[in-house]
């Protein structure tokens, strides 16, 4: 028989109101980010002790996850609890148990967790569901499990019942190694991150004008002379007078590195999307072979930021070159997508270049934008015969879209909605939402960003689908992606402090339907990670601190305003001063429910942690 769990759990529900049990039954507060798309708890709970045992089922195809749960339970050195298969002992006792169960109704990736006194349960139809299972059941954990040293032996889990399944099947988080280097030991670390919150791609920007980062032998030029620059412009770019450190700077993955990286990832349930970028963006290539450019050259790599105008040029030994490139790509990284890049390219060089004006007259094309696609559907055909489908920035769409091509939408939504319209897939990355190099509160008191301002109760907002596209079109927007863009990312802790908690917000985005999300409920449950990011050692960002000053009309009298005061920061200690002159400081009323003021009033917030100003004062005159 096919159970439906969702029909289950309502019937359990029932059951447990009609027999009386009501005031028993108590939604716990849960922490788990993205929260769950149902769930419930009910009396008791489970003890987690050196008794508990993870047993596997159906032979060995969970053992990986099981080894996965095992390792993360290991951070708590109190315990040591051990996998054992289900084919090996007959008995089930208060165990935690894996189990695919092809009865469910939970797609590729949905799973049910079931905690009762007895034992622990995770159900799915595949090895990824199962593992988004052991990271919810990972999170009903306090933050205190993962700390070391000094632990209790023993941990309560209160009973619940989680069944749950993604809104979208593209969760992605990208990240830019060309502008700044991470070792593989951090790019483990970032997709750690991404496994948490159920992300299940990584989009690996690899080649930039500024570093080529991935090791191609039949073009050891790349990383030999494109992995390494001289110098590097500090602070703000690119407005002159320019400074510059004058060190030699660059890495790159050996092939046998990025083995290791796709292998780590998928036993993560993540797929890596390599980026190769065409035909812009290409200057460190350019300065390993000038011959691929449609001028001699010498090129250099990029030393400062921005855009170049030397770009490959559409000869037939560029096209040999990438795909060489291409075909070692493909070697490496087993995914089905290959991304292409396809930004921000300068068209002066094809415009000054005879070849590219004869090549354009052959295959009538009108311009140079014509000219990109027609580039960028040459590189699509040698993919797609090799079994491989092209995404590329939403600057394809401008000479004609590829037949195959997904769009990632960068520049707004309009490139997804676009492309959606012509029956193309689409993932949405628009700067307003989903750019994470952009400042997060207010600059005066940040660390240098390139710029924008994208707070994380603005990512939390965001809708990938957008309103305006028609219903048969909305099903090619296939998810989101937080873009990661590190000009201004020196070292690994400043990437942390950009991505978290933004990429936590967007997990939820993509994994919960809108109308389940609850800003209220995020900002409480995103504290108790910020516990967790301590004890793991993340860096991040609390949020910012300013404080909105929400004034409504009384109806009967309009002179009248009610006013509420809120921040990013869980329960903030937000002070407050009416018609002065002076700015709120530590002693000021504290803020703890809406009150009423009149026309005319100035009124002035700001938040304190230990009775420091945190951000400029917000100032509203009704
Ligand atoms: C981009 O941000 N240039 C895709």
């Amino acid at each position: 028989m096919k159970h439906n769990v969702f029909y289950y759990s309502l019937a359990v529900s029932l059951i447990l109101i009609l027999s009386g049990c009501k005031k028993d039954f108590k939604s716990e507060e849960i922490n788990i980010i993205p929260r769950p798309s149902g769930y419930f708890s009910f009396p008791g709970h489970f003890t987690l002790n050196n008794k508990t045992r993870i047993i596997y089922a159906n032979g060995d195809t969970l053992s990986r996850e099981a080894g996965y749960l095992a390792g993360q339970l290991s951070a708590n050195k109190k315990l040591n609890i051990k996998t054992v298969s289900l084919k090996n002992t007959s008995y089930v006792g208060k165990d935690i148990i894996l189990r695919i169960n092809p009865d469910t109704d939970y797609g590729k990736e949905g799973y049910a967790v079931k905690v009762t006194n007895k034992n622990v349960s995770i159900m799915a139809n595949t090895p990824a569901g199962i593992f988004y299972g052991i990271q919810s059941f990972l999170q009903l954990l306090p933050p205190g499990f993962f700390r070391s040293g000094g632990n209790a032996d023993e941990w309560e889990i209160h009973n619940i019942r989680i069944f749950d399944k993604p809104r979208f099947r593209y969760r992605g988080m990208h990240l830019d190694v060309g502008r700044h280097f991470f070792p593989v030991s951090f790019i483990k670390r970032y997709i750690d991150l991404l496994a948490m919150y159920k992300f299940n791609t990584f989009h690996w920007h690899l080649t930039e004008d500024q570093g080529w980062r991935i090791e191609i032998k039949k073009y050891p030029k790349l990383t030999q002379i494109g992995a390494w620059r001289d110098s590097t412009v500090v602070g703000r770019c690119c407005k002159p007078p320019l400074h510059y450190d004058g060190k030699r700077y660059g890495g790159f993955y050996t092939q046998d590195e990025i083995r290791d990286v796709v292998a780590y990832a998928a036993s993560r349930h993540i797929t890596i999307i390599p980026e190769i970028e065409m035909p812009g963006h290409s200057l460190a290539a350019l300065a390993s072979y000038p011959e691929l450019a449609c001028t001699p050259g010498p090129f250099k790599v990029a030393t400062r930021w921005g855009v170049f105008k030397d770009v490959y040029c559409p000869k037939e030994k560029t096209f040999r070159f990438l795909e060489d490139v291409l075909t070692e790509v493909m070697e490496l990284f087993p995914g089905k997508y290959i991304h292409i890049g396809g930004d921000e390219v300068p068209k002066e060089r094809w415009k000054e270049s005879r070849l590219c004006q004869k090549i354009m007259k052959e295959n009538g094309l009108k311009n140079e934008e014509e000219l990109q696609s027609w580039f960028i559907r040459r590189i699509e055909k040698f993919l797609n015969a090799h079994g491989r489908q092209l995404i590329g920035w939403d600057e394809i769409l401008e000479g004609g879209l590829s037949p195959g091509a997904t769009v990632m939408s960068w520049r707004g939504i309009e490139g997804g909605i676009a492309a959606a319209q012509q029956n193309h897939d689409a993932i949405m990355t628009p700067g307003g939402w989903c750019y994470f190099d952009h400042y997060q509160a207010d600059p005066e008191f940040q660390p240098l960003a390139i710029g924008g301002f994208t707070t994380l109760k603005k990512v939390y907002s965001y809708n990938p689908v957008p309103e305006d596209l028609k219903p048969s079109d909305k099903k090619h927007i296939i998810g989101a992606q937080g873009n990661v863009w590190t000009e201004y990312m020196t070292d690994e802790k400043k990437v942390e402090y950009m991505v978290l908690p933004r990429m936590a917000a967007l997990s939820e985005v993509v994994w919960l339907k809108d109308d389940k999300k609850n800003w209220h409920d995020f900002q409480r449950r995103i504290n108790t990670h910020f516990d967790l990011y301590k004890i793991k050692g993340y860096n991040y960002c609390p949020g910012s601190y300013k404080v909105d000053i929400n004034a409504v009309a009384d109806s009967a009298d309009r002179n009248k305003f009610e006013i509420t005061l809120e921040s990013e920061i869980y329960k903030a200690d937000i002070r407050y001063i009416i018609n002065s002159a002076k700015n709120p400081d530590s002693t000021s009323t504290q803020y703890t429910a809406p009150f009423t003021a009149k026309k005319g009033d100035t009124v002035k917030a700001a938040v304190f942690v230990n009775g420091r100003l945190m951000e400029k004062p917000a100032v509203k005159i009704l």
